[in-house]
């Protein structure tokens, strides 16, 4: 980490913009504020974690990146966190809606139970509907924004999660192209991306992995900072005539069904 050194030299694709990124202590949260940062943006970190967020903060750049404590179940966390970008740095031109948890247990819908359902709807949902609903109040004005969602290979496809996942996911890119279409006639752009899985706590804890473990032969060897180059480019200008995309980041693992493949 650090935002200085890395890109010194490279041209920085996201110079004078300014993001809020939900979740953004975790694994890709925090890899996204770090090159957010080396491309030149000012980061709003919004997670539940204030240690770690500090923390994260002062490694990547504390004149650059800072912290806001935000529950995105609670409107009026949300709210603070959107107008707290715009107090700080006078504008927000990055929504990314990244915060997400997941549940453990097998799918099983007779013995799942409705409140642990509820309650992956609310962060992985509710949470990016709040977040998507604040930044276009402010990005509405100025008719330009960019705002980015992160779902998964589970908002394509069944079986590779629990049932209240995979519903999150497969209603996140709904809201993602719904609002899409009606943020996109006042400029603001509405994407996400959808990665298989890279390491953080929630993929080692769901295939019960130690910390700093991973087997990228058995798993993936996709990283949280391949992840967060897809965002860089969504959040910048490159992207300018991008809207409304679900951007895999996947490696080909959705197109195929392996056990009825013709390639070897
Ligand atoms: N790791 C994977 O394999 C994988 C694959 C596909 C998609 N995703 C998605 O990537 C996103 C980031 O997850 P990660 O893998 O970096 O996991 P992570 O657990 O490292 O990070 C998730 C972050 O979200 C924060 N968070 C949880 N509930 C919150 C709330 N109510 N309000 C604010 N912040 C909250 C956590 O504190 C944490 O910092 C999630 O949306 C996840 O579903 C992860």
């Amino acid at each position: 980490m650090g935002s200085s050194s890395v890109l010194s030299g490279i041209a920085k694709r996201l110079e004078g913009k300014v993001a809020l990124i939900t979740g953004g202590a975790g694994g890709l949260g925090s890899a996204t504020a770090d090159l957010f940062c080396q491309h030149g943006a000012k980061v709003l970190i919004a997670d539940i974690k204030d240690d770690q967020s500090h923390t994260i903060c002062k490694n990547i750049s504390p004149s650059n990146a800072s912290f806001i404590h935000c529950d995105v179940t609670n409107e009026s966390d949300v709210q603070n966190a959107v107008n707290g970008a715009v107090s700080m740095h006078g504008k927000l031109d990055i929504m990314f809606n990244n915060a997400g948890i997941m549940d453990f247990k097998k799918p099983d819908i007779l013995t799942n139970d409705r409140a642990d359902f509820e309650n992956i709807l609310r962060v992985n949902v509710t949470g990016a509907f709040l977040g998507t609903k604040h930044a276009a109040r402010v990005m509405k004005p100025v008719g330009q924004g960019s705002i980015i969602n992160t779902t998964s290979v589970c908002s394509v496809m069944g079986g590779v999660a629990t049932h209240a996942y995979t519903c999150s996911k497969h209603a996140l890119l709904g809201l993602t192209r719904n609002t899409a279409v009606e943020l996109g006639q006042h400029g603001i752009r509405v994407n996400c991306v959808s990665p298989y899985a890279f390491p953080s706590y929630q993929s080692r804890t769901l295939l019960g992995l130690k910390e700093n473990e991973w087997l990228d032969d058995k798993y993936s060897n996709l990283k949280a900072e391949d992840v967060a180059q897809c965002v860089v480019y969504l959040a910048s200008d490159e992207s300018k005539l991008v809207n409304g995309h679900n951007l895999m980041i996947d490696g080909g693992f959705t197109l195929v069904n392996s056990t009825l493949t013709m390639f070897s």
